[in-house]
């Protein structure tokens, strides 16, 4: 098997489902806008070099349905040479995305596939349109529709991560955020354009564009504030809207994952990649 490497990650900012910026700009527009950034910022890369796109998507209905692994780069701009395929892994999605454009590289059948997400939860809720679990099979199988937000609640009970705990850990990270924006450390982000549709006096909407330079989502944060939300998902529960990650629209490209002769078209690879056999839990007890 050969090597595969990593060499570019770049994202769009996360923003904000509903109240966010992106919340007026289609998925197919963050994600094809991005990936042609991916390929603009690596050095030597041209779009018709890539030989396959796999774009994780948890939701891939509506707006960002169909094949958007194979309209997003012609979107772009890229060849129609340039193949592609929608990968549903859930909230794992753009890893699984990553780990099959590896394994194209690994196996000789590519030489350099772009692994990519996308998810506009403003465009397409939790759960898709219309979740129709089976009408036999979820009700003697209820946990295999639980959200993360349940399984949440399920590990903290099981392993005694207590609301203090949780809140602690959503203070620091919402500091580290901070930080890391105010000292300019994100620079995989990729500043954005976004939309907004603005009422016109007679009666009509002009589209009108901006550009979005960072996630909107990082806010002040206290130990205080956080201790007053109520819990989102069970009663007496200890997630909430503070605690647990938000609900986001964004894209990202991360890898152009090419064999192993990657420093002779001048990249830097990252370290290797390596083999990811999945495995499974039940979702109620996670273990
Ligand atoms: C928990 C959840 C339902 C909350 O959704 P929401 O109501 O849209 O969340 P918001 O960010 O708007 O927060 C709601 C309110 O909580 C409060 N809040 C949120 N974060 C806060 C913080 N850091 N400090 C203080 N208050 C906060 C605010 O009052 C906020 O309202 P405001 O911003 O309008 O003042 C949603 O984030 C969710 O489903 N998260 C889980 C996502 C998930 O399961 N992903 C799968 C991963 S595999």
């Amino acid at each position: 098997m050969r090597d595969a490497y990593i060499v570019q990650s770049v994202r769009t900012p996360g923003c904000k489902q509903n109240k966010g910026l992106y919340n007026q700009t289609r998925p197919e527009e963050l994600i094809s806008f991005i990936m042609k950034s991916a390929v603009e910022r690596t050095k030597n890369l041209k779009p018709e070099d890539l030989d396959d796109v796999m774009l994780g998507c948890a939701f891939p209905e509506g707006e960002q349905g169909l094949n958007l692994g194979r309209i997003a780069p012609k979107m772009a701009g890229f060849p129609d040479k340039v193949s592609g395929a929608t990968v549903n892994r859930f909230c794992a999605s753009g890893l699984e995305a990553i780990a099959l454009a590896s394994i194209r590289v690994q196996m000789g059948w590519s030489e350099v596939t772009m692994g990519a997400g996308v998810e506009s939860m403003t465009f397409v809720p939790m759960g898709g349109h219309t979740p129709r679990p089976h009408p036999v099979f979820s009700r003697t199988n209820p946990d295999m529709y639980i959200s993360m937000g349940i399984t949440a609640e399920n590990v903290a009970n099981r392993y005694n991560v207590s609301r203090a705990d949780q809140d602690k850990f959503a203070a620091d990270s919402q500091a580290k955020a901070t930080r890391a924006r105010d000292n300019k450390l994100f620079t995989e982000i990729v500043p954005t354009p976004a939309n907004k549709y603005v009422k016109q006096a007679d009666g009509t909407y002009k589209k009108e564009q901006f550009i979005v330079e960072h996630d909107d989502g990082i806010r002040a944060t206290t130990l205080e504030g956080l201790a007053k939300l109520r819990p989102a998902f069970a009663a007496g529960g200890s997630v909430t809207a503070g605690n647990s990650s938000q609900t986001t629209d964004g894209a990202r490209p991360p890898s152009s994952p090419p064999r192993k002769n990657a420093r002779n078209w001048g990249w830097s690879p990252w370290p290797d990649w390596y083999p990811m056999p999945p495995s499974a839990a039940n979702p109620m007890k996670w273990a």
